[in-house]
């Protein structure tokens, strides 16, 4: 972390858990939990059908609310999407972007991520790009170009370092997700310092500093305070760990230091 000059943001990325019901029942705790984390944003992205309860029950505190997908188009005969629109009337801040479950299983590749960010800020939402490589890229060597590529594709919806602003990283390598095999600091640290040297080359050193880059993967209340002691890992995305309000708690503690 880096306060001087970027944001800490811990995010809490539910996947397909909690109802509607349970989502209140988990807010209520976490708020009194982290009440005086005054440091770091806290954000919970959830499914779609839990985002009007949470709205309504994070109204009186600092916790803010996000999406875990959306779709490129604006409105129209898509079956079954949510554009950036509504999800910024239901009160949405933060959308999660390119996750690896959803290039995995919906087979989103760089392009349509791309379109996707895209589609969020021009809806006035805030994109959480995530990037990371396979088991079988780290050991093929390829981390770096497959990091690369995944971060240049979100560049080309980013004209700008005002639009820049909106955007979060998250580095996620696929092989730490959901498994308890985190990545070391120091690996965290090194790629999420070339995400930001690729940023740097491409929108300079001032704009860079100010992005927020996230680290997610196996990341919980005892390993969160050493990760996040890296210097260019501003912050988490965490899965499982989220879903229960002390560990998630304990996390968004140790961003607070
Ligand atoms: P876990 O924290 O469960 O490994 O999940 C990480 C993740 O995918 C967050 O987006």
């Amino acid at each position: 972390m880096n306060r001087r000059y970027r944001k800490t943001i811990i995010a809490g990325n539910w996947k397909m858990n909690k109802t509607p019901t349970e989502a209140r029942a988990l807010a209520e705790t976490l708020k009194t939990r982290v009440a005086r984390c005054k440091w770091c944003e806290v954000v919970l992205c959830v499914p779609f059908t839990d985002i009007v309860s949470l709205t309504r029950a994070t109204k009186d505190c600092r916790i803010s609310v996000g999406a875990q997908n959306l779709h490129q188009e604006e409105s129209g005969a898509y079956t079954g999407e949510v554009s950036g629109k509504m999800l910024k009337d239901a009160g949405v801040k933060y959308v999660i972007i390119g996750h690896s479950e959803r290039r995995q299983y919906a087979g989103e590749s760089n392009e349509l991520v791309a379109r996707k960010v895209k589609a969020a800020l021009t809806a006035g939402l805030r994109a959480i790009v995530c990037v990371g490589e396979t088991l079988k890229e780290r050991d093929m060597g390829v981390t770096n170009e497959v990091v690369a590529l995944q971060v240049r594709s979100a560049f080309d919806s980013i004209p700008t370092t005002d639009e820049l602003k909106k955007i979060v990283f998250a580095y996620e390598p696929v092989w730490a997700i959901g498994t308890g095999r985190n990545a070391t600091p120091e690996q965290a640290a090194e790629v999420c310092t070339y995400i930001r040297t690729l940023i740097r080359k491409k929108y300079g050193a001032r704009a860079a500093r100010a992005v927020t880059i996230q680290y997610g993967g196996s990341m919980n209340a005892d390993n969160a305070r050493e990760l996040l002691a890296q210097l260019d890992v501003d912050g988490g995305l965490i899965g499982g760990a989220s879903l229960d309000p002390d560990s998630f708690a304990a996390i968004v503690q140790a961003a607070n230091q």
